[in-house]
Parts: structure tokens; C-alpha cells; sequence
């Protein structure tokens, strides 16, 4: 008998563990290494979402077992106004990896840093009325959850007044188009900002994005989109907030997503990656508005801001993705993992697109590639042949969409684990798909 059928912890879960999502794997996750997380038979299971998006260097990587150990023992949480040493490192780190942002303030959570950033905003503009994506994720607290439009917005009474929303181009169903059919985003641009106007009473603070949206189902901003977004924002004295908790630290085949484009945000905010699946986060501004900020009295005062022991993970996390050029194998691996999804678009009528880059893939499941009508029950059956088979992937449902996987493995990821994960792919689809 399979011992994740221990009937005790699962009549323990059941009576006790909160449901706060969908569902839970029915398996019993004991240890995880590397690429892989194991249960309770002892079976590897490829993680192909990087935890929850986060496990950069993979799982139990040895040098943040190492520094969490030694930090531990000399100092790990501190009186929320004393600075330390790995909080001063972490920051000059950072400050040096993204030029013109050389304010960092070192926060817990992704939610967490999206709060901060809007409050920061609205000092410093004076203004209140915060623009989002629809598809967008930015946390489940009052602000970030006021921002986040893929899901969760019924049943909790009212947003933050002043919550506007425009829609994310997305190349595959586009809602402008030019005479060739391609996605026309600057017209969709144009005019959801002429719908903002028209719906501001003049307090427009910032507008948060993130460079690909995750669980919006993989939308990549196009090359051009993040200018022209920042030039909406200056015309109207918004600031920008660009939300990197997925795509910082090295995902995309960029240090942050935005240095593609060479186009810097107001404030950028960084979670999930930079701890690599420890608890930390980052609030990164130009000089200039930290100090309007400081001087407009800004607090942002929390419990766990500047402790030295995410801090110190946070530099060796940047230590190992530079020492290992974890960046260029973002772009070399997520290009020997896109060429796979390709080939498995060739040969499956219900793959309608790939898109996404360096180690942050989306692969869209259709029920008919014509109509693009989509393919929820299909993505739901093949996330869980998968698993059957030892690969761990998510999928995301959304209103308008297929069901998108998100493929993110660690950027440590191995040419075999990759291809292994995308045999298991192609014979879970194979398998999903004859049950039709
Ligand atoms: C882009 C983005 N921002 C913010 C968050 C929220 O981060 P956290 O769950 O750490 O609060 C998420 C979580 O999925 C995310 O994907």
C-alpha cells in the first residue's frame, strides 16, 4: 500500500488545514532536492513550478542551507529599527544590479511589497486611484488584492476606491488587430487610457504591471508596450510599479524583465524569486522618491522589515545566480524547453500556442485550434496524468482562455530533467487526450 494513503494525516488535514484554494495533491510531500520534490514512497516528482514560483535554485540548493545555518546562529530577526550587515549588502546588491533604482527596502512578502509600493505612490503623487491589468496577480492583502483582477475578487465587500482596470494584450487572442490580423496594443492602449480619463477624478497614483503576467496565463507585454505604458503614466504624473515576484532574479534570461525593454520602472518590486522560496522581498525607488517619500513622513513599518536572516539568503541567492550564470541558463534552457513545447504544438491539435520566455513558459490548451474555444476539462486531465507519471505542473483558468500551464522549473534546471519533463508531457496529453 502506498503510504500517502496514511489515513491519520489525511483525517488531521481534513479536520484541521483551512481550505484556502481549490484542492490540495493527494500526495504526502516529505523532502524535495533539486528539481525534484518527493513524497512519501520515496517517488521524484519533477517540480516544474519552482514551488510556488520560487525555487529558483531549486529545492534544499547546499548554499542556502549553509547560509541560513550560519545566520541562524549569529543573528536572525532584529528590533525593526536596527540595521545589519546582510540587510546594507542586500541592498547595495541590488541597488548595483538595477541602475536608477537605489532605494531598497527589504519586506517579507510579494503581497507585502505591492503594499508598500502603492502607499509610497500615493504619498508621493497625492493621488489614490492605482491602474491594473485584468488578468493581473498582486496578493491577497487590501491593496495587492484591490489590484488583482484574475481571481478572488467576489465576496469580500468593496475594493479600495479608485481601483481601475485596462486589459493585457495578449498576441493570441487579440482584441485590436492591424490589416494582418497581428495584436494591435498600441490602439488597445490608447484606448483604455481615454477609459481612464474618463473615469479619474484626478487622483491617478500609479499603474502596476507585471512584465509577463503569471496568472493572468502567461501574457507577455510586447517589446514597445512597457515605453509607451511609462510614457502613459508620466503624461498623466502616475508612477509606474512594475512587479517582478515571478520574472525577477534571473527568470526571464534578464536579471529583471524589464531590462529588455531598457525601460526602468518608478518603484520595482521583487518577492518569491529573490529568496528562492524563503520569505523575502524588496521595494526598490529612485533617490528622488524615496526622499519625497521621507519627507512626506513615509511608514512602512513591519514586523520582519530588514531581517538579517532573509537578507543574508537574499545574498547568496545573487551569489550563486552570478557564480553559476544562472541568467544565461535561463536563456539556454528555456530555449531547449520551448523548442519541446513546439514540437508538442506540431504534434497535438490541442496545443494552440507557447508563448512566454526564458524559464517562465505558458503552453495554452484549446478544445479547437480554429475557434480556440477552451480546453479546460482537457488541461485539468493532462495536469493530472502528469502527475501520475512524477511531473508537477500548474494550470491556470481564466475567464476568456484555455487552460494555460506554467512551466518554471528552477533555473538549475538539467538538459535531462527537461527532457524528461516534456516526455512525461507528451504522454500525459497522449493519454488526456484519448479520453476524450
Ligand atoms: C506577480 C505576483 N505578485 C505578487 C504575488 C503575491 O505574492 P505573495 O503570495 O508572496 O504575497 C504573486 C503571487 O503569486 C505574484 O505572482
Amino acid at each position: 500500500m502506498s503510504l500517502n494513503n496514511d489515513a491519520a494525516f489525511w483525517s488531521a488535514a481534513q479536520k484541521h488545514v483551512t481550505r484556502y484554494g481549490p484542492s490540495f495533491e493527494t500526495v504526502i510531500i516529505e523532502r524535495a532536492e533539486g528539481s525534484h520534490v518527493y513524497d512519501a514512497d520515496g517517488r521524484a516528482i519533477l517540480d516544474f513550478t519552482s514551488g510556488q514560483m520560487s525555487a529558483v535554485l531549486g529545492h534544499t540548493h547546499p548554499d542556502i542551507v549553509a547560509t541560513v545555518d550560519r545566520q541562524m546562529k549569529s543573528v536572525a530577526h532584529l528590533f525593526s529599527g536596527m540595521l545589519s550587515r546582510p540587510v546594507v549588502d542586500l541592498a547595495t546588491r541590488l541597488a548595483a544590479l538595477a541602475p536608477g533604482l537605489e532605494r531598497v527596502q527589504l519586506l517579507t512578502t510579494g503581497a507585502e511589497s505591492n503594499e508598500a509600493a502603492i502607499r509610497m505612490a500615493k504619498l508621493v503623487t497625492g493621488g489614490h486611484e492605482v491602474v491594473a491589468f485584468a488578468q493581473s496577480w498582486h496578493g491577497m492583502t487590501g491593496a495587492a488584492a484591490s489590484a488583482t483582477y484574475s481571481a478572488g475578487r467576489r465576496g469580500y465587500g468593496p475594493a479600495t476606491a479608485g481601483s481601475f482596470v485596462i486589459p493585457a494584450p495578449n498576441s493570441y487572442r487579440p482584441r485590436f488587430t492591424h490589416a494582418d490580423g497581428s495584436n494591435d496594443w498600441q490602439a488597445e492602449l490608447d484606448d483604455a487610457f481615454d477609459l481612464i480619463d474618463r473615469q479619474s477624478t484626478g487622483g491617478l497614483a500609479a499603474f502596476i504591471a507585471e512584465p509577463i503576467l503569471s496568472s493572468g496565463g502567461i501574457l507577455e507585454l510586447p517589446l514597445g508596450y512597457l515605453a509607451a505604458l511609462k510614457r502613459k503614466c508620466e503624461e498623466r504624473g502616475m508612477l509606474l510599479i512594475l512587479d517582478e515576484a515571478q520574472t525577477g532574479v534571473g527568470r526571464t534570461g534578464h536579471m529583471f524583465a524589464f531590462q529588455r525593454e531598457g525601460v526602468t520602472p518608478d518603484i520595482l518590486t521583487l518577492s518569491k524569486t529573490l529568496g528562492a522560496g524563503l520569505p523575502l522581498a524588496a521595494v526598490m525607488t529612485t533617490e528622488e522618491i524615496e526622499q519625497k517619500a521621507f519627507e512626506k513622513g513615509f511608514l512602512f513599518y513591519t514586523t520582519h522589515v530588514s531581517d538579517p536572516l532573509p537578507a543574508a539568503v537574499g545574498v547568496t541567492v545573487l551569489d550563486v545566480v552570478e557564480r553559476d550564470g544562472l541568467v544565461e541558463q535561463a536563456v539556454k534552457q528555456g530555449r531547449r524547453l520551448r523548442d519541446g513545447l513546439l514540437s508538442l504544438q506540431q504534434r497535438f491539435e490541442c496545443v494552440g500556442d507557447v508563448r512566454g520566455r526564458g524559464l517562465l513558459l505558458g503552453l495554452e490548451v484549446v478544445a479547437d485550434r480554429q475557434t480556440k474555444s477552451p480546453g479546460f476539462e482537457l488541461g485539468a486531465r493532462v495536469m493530472e496524468e502528469a502527475m501520475n507519471r512524477g511531473l508537477s505542473m500548474n494550470i491556470v483558468k481564466l475567464p476568456g482562455m484555455g487552460g494555460v500551464f506554467r512551466i518554471a522549473p528552477p533555473l538549475t534546471v538539467s538538459d535531462d530533467e527537461i527532457d524528461r519533463g516534456l516526455s512525461i508531457m507528451s504522454d500525459a496529453i497522449e493519454a488526456a487526450s484519448a479520453m476524450r
